[in-house]
C-alpha cells in the first residue's frame, strides 16, 4: 500500500520552507558572521521580546539549553532531579551527564506529563532540582509545580522544548520556572532547518553563566579567557537567520495545529471507550503532536499503515526502563501510569500543511478500525 498521509510529510509541509532556507544561507554566505554573531542576538532579543524573559541564550540545541542549565545550577555528584518516567531521553540524561540522579516521578494519566504529587512524594534532602517536561499537546501542572519547587526550596527547570507560544494559566511557557528551554527540531512547531535551542531566564547570574558555559565557559568579553569548564553549544548564523523568518509566523502555524487537533478531537473524542484522546481546550495550548492512548495501540497502527497512514510512537519505553538507566535499578511496575503510555500511546498525522481531506482521511480510516471493519 502506498502512503497517503505521511507523518511528517516534508514534501508538502511549510511550503515556503525552501525560499527561507535558501535566503538564511544567502545572507550568511554574503558576509563574515557565521556563530554568535549578529543573527543570533538579534533572535535572542525576539524571543527575549515574545516571552517577556528577561534573558534569552540561544544554544546548539534543546538537550543543551538543559545541560548548560543544570551546569550553571551547579548540579552534579550527590544530587537529585526529580523527573518524568515517561518524556524524551534529554528531560533524565541531561541530569545523568552531570552525574547527579534522575529521579523519576510517575506521570498524569491525562496529561502525559509529570504528576504533581509523585513530584512532591520524590522531593528529597538531596533533591536540587524538579525538571517537568511539556509533551505531545499537553502541559504539566507548571502552577503547582512551580508552587512546590518554591516550598522545597529547590529550581525549576522547565523543559518546555515542545511548547515555544503556548500559555499555561495565562503565562508563557518556559517562564513559570529558574529557567526554561525551547527547541528549534525541525519537526517542533516553529521548526528550524536543523539544530538549534533557547534559554529563557529572569535570573541575571545564571544567564551570565550560562552565556558563558554555552561557549566553553569563556568570558563575555576576553577570548580565551574560560572561567568555567564548559561546552561548546552555540547557535550558528545560518540557523538564526532561518528561525528570525520563521518567528513570526509561530502564530499562524500554532492556529493551523490547533485547528487540527481539534478536528481530529471532534472525530474521535467518543469512538471507542478503549481510545482516549487528548484532554480538551486548545486555545491555548503548543500542539506538538497530537497523541491518542489505545489499548490495542499496536494493531491500531498497523491497520493504519495498511491504510497507506503513517503514525508514530511516542515513546515505546518509559525512561525508567530504558537501558541506559539500568544502573538506578528500575522493575516494570515501578511507574504505572508511564508504562501504560508507552504501551498505547500513539501519534497520528499532524501539520500545518496537510493536505484538504488529510485529517478526515485519517479520522475515517480510526473510525473503521473501531467500527471493525477489518
Ligand atoms: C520533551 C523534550 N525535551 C527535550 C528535547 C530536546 O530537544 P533537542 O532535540 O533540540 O535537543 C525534545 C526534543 O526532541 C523534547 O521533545
Amino acid at each position: 500500500m502506498t502512503t497517503t498521509v505521511s507523518y511528517h510529510d516534508w514534501d508538502n509541509r511549510y511550503r515556503d520552507w525552501t525560499e527561507e532556507v535558501l535566503d538564511a544561507v544567502r545572507q550568511v554566505a554574503d558576509s563574515d558572521e557565521f556563530i554568535l554573531k549578529s543573527r543570533v542576538a538579534e533572535l535572542e532579543r525576539r524571543v527575549a521580546e515574545r516571552t517577556g524573559a528577561a534573558h534569552a541564550i540561544a544554544v546548539a540545541n534543546g538537550t543543551g539549553a538543559l545541560t548548560v542549565i543544570l551546569a550553571a545550577l551547579g548540579i552534579g555528584p550527590g544530587d537529585e532531579v526529580v523527573t518524568p518516567a515517561f518524556s524524551f531521553i534529554s528531560t533524565a540524561s541531561t541530569v545523568a551527564l552531570r552525574g547527579a540522579k534522575p529521579v523519576f516521578a510517575d506521570v498524569d494519566a491525562d496529561t502525559a506529563c509529570l504528576d504533581l504529587a509523585a513530584a512532591e512524594a520524590a522531593v528529597t534532602d538531596r533533591t536540587r532540582a524538579v525538571l517537568p517536561a511539556y509533551l505531545f499537546t499537553t502541559h504539566p501542572d507548571m502552577t503547582g509545580l512551580a508552587e512546590l519547587a518554591e516550598r522545597r526550596g529547590v529550581a525549576l527547570v522547565e523543559d518546555s522544548a515542545v511548547g515555544l507560544g503556548a500559555t499555561v494559566d495565562g503565562r508563557q511557557a518556559g517562564r513559570f520556572g529558574t529557567a526554561g528551554v525551547y527547541s528549534f527540531f525541525p519537526a517542533k512547531p516553529i521548526g528550524g532547518a536543523g539544530d538549534a535551542g533557547m534559554v529563557v531566564t529572569d535570573d541575571d547570574d545564571l544567564a551570565r553563566d550560562i552565556r558563558m558555559l554555552r561557549n566553553h565557559g569563556q568570558d563575555l568579553g576576553v577570548r580565551f579567557l574560560h572561567h568555567k569548564v564548559g561546552f561548546n553549544c552555540r547557535m550558528d548564523e545560518i540557523t538564526a537567520a532561518f528561525l528570525l523568518q520563521r518567528l513570526p509566523k509561530l502564530d499562524g502555524f500554532l492556529t493551523a495545529r490547533r485547528q487540527i487537533a481539534e478536528e481530529y478531537q471532534e472525530r474521535l473524542a467518543h469512538l471507542a471507550p478503549d481510545l482516549l484522546t487528548p484532554p480538551d481546550g486548545y486555545d491555548h495550548r503548543a500542539v506538538y503532536t497530537y497523541v491518542v492512548r489505545a489499548a490495542r495501540r499496536d494493531e491500531l497502527k498497523e491497520f493504519l499503515a495498511g491504510e497507506g497512514i503513517e503514525t508514530v510512537v511516542y515513546y515505546p519505553k518509559p525512561l525508567h526502563l530504558q537501558p541506559a538507566f539500568a544502573y538506578l535499578g528500575h522493575r516494570p511496575g515501578d511507574f504505572p501510569v508511564a508504562e501504560q503510555l508507552a504501551r498505547e500511546a500513539l501519534a497520528l498525522p499532524l501539520h500545518p500543511d496537510m493536505r484538504p481531506g488529510d485529517v478526515a482521511r485519517v479520522a475515517s480510516a480510526v473510525e473503521r478500525f473501531y467500527r471493525g471493519a477489518r
